[in-house]
């Protein structure tokens, strides 16, 4: 069996069974506010601490804003970058490559060739929508990039971006080709809205399907594994 990677997010390993496969790639899915970035910075401040290193590619953030972000849960990703546990990068590594990057990626397969990372967060796969004009070229380096990334037996935790509310999900491309997935959501009675954790798949594991509240705490996200939503399902 492969080794398994913990997430650093309490709660999270339990549901997917132990944590993550080595290699595996795994989507985060959700609305805006739910917790996708947090559990990114998280997932890699965690690796960081216990001597794994990792890349965090911010997509929508800059790098200064994703230190301060990360600063406000008290994770101190610039001791990590002293301390070469962790390489923050933003969309500016992709600046007028996309030539070079329909061949293995260009700038990030270097990256990786160089610094060896056992643990990769984008946020979010926006950036397959900004690199590739259609669908097949997207499609296929979106194949490419899961190879590239077993490749190195790096583990992957990427955010995905979700437009409708729980339980009417669209599904794309990525809830099929990521070997998890994992869906965030938000559930509301009235006034009161409550955030949700759904662990959808895991290739090769056994997991907790059942939904589960979860909260984000000045510490990160908390997952409570034994609880069942307070406002009922609709
Ligand atoms: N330092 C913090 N302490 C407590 N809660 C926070 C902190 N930072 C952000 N939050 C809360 O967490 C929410 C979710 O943030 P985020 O992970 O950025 O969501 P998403 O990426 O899914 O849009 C924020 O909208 C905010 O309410
Ligand atoms: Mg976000």
């Amino acid at each position: 069996m492969k080794k398994l990677v913990n997430t650093g997010i309490s709660g999270l390993d339990e549901l997917l069974g132990g944590g993550l496969p080595e290699g595996s790639v795994i989507v985060i899915s959700g609305p805006p506010g739910v917790g996708k970035s947090t559990i990114a910075m998280q997932y890699i401040n965690y690796g960081a601490i216990n001597g794994e290193s990792g890349i965090y590619l911010s997509i929508e953030n800059n790098t200064s804003d994703v230190i301060e972000y990360a600063k406000s849960f008290g994770w101190d990703f610039p001791k990590h970058m002293e301390e070469k546990k962790l390489l923050l990068l933003d969309r500016t590594i992709f600046d007028d490559s996309e030539m070079q990057l329909s061949r293995d990626f260009g700038a990030l397969k270097d990256i990786m060739d160089e610094m060896k990372p056992k643990r990769l967060a984008v946020d979010s796969v926006t950036l397959f929508d900004f690199l590739y004009r259609d669908d097949v070229s997207k499609k296929m380096n979106m194949m490419k990039f899961v190879d590239l990334m077993k490749k190195h037996n790096c583990t992957v935790l990427m955010t995905l971006k979700q437009g409708e509310d729980f339980p009417i999900l669209k599904y794309n491309e990525w809830h099929f080709l990521a070997d998890g997935l994992v869906v965030m959501f938000w559930n509301r009675n009235r006034a009161e809205n409550e955030r949700c954790i759904w662990t959808v798949k895991l290739r090769g594991r056994s997991i907790d399907t059942n939904i589960r509240p979860m909260k984000v705490t000045d510490k990160g996200v908390v997952i409570y594994t034994n609880d069942i939503p307070s406002i009922p399902q609709r």
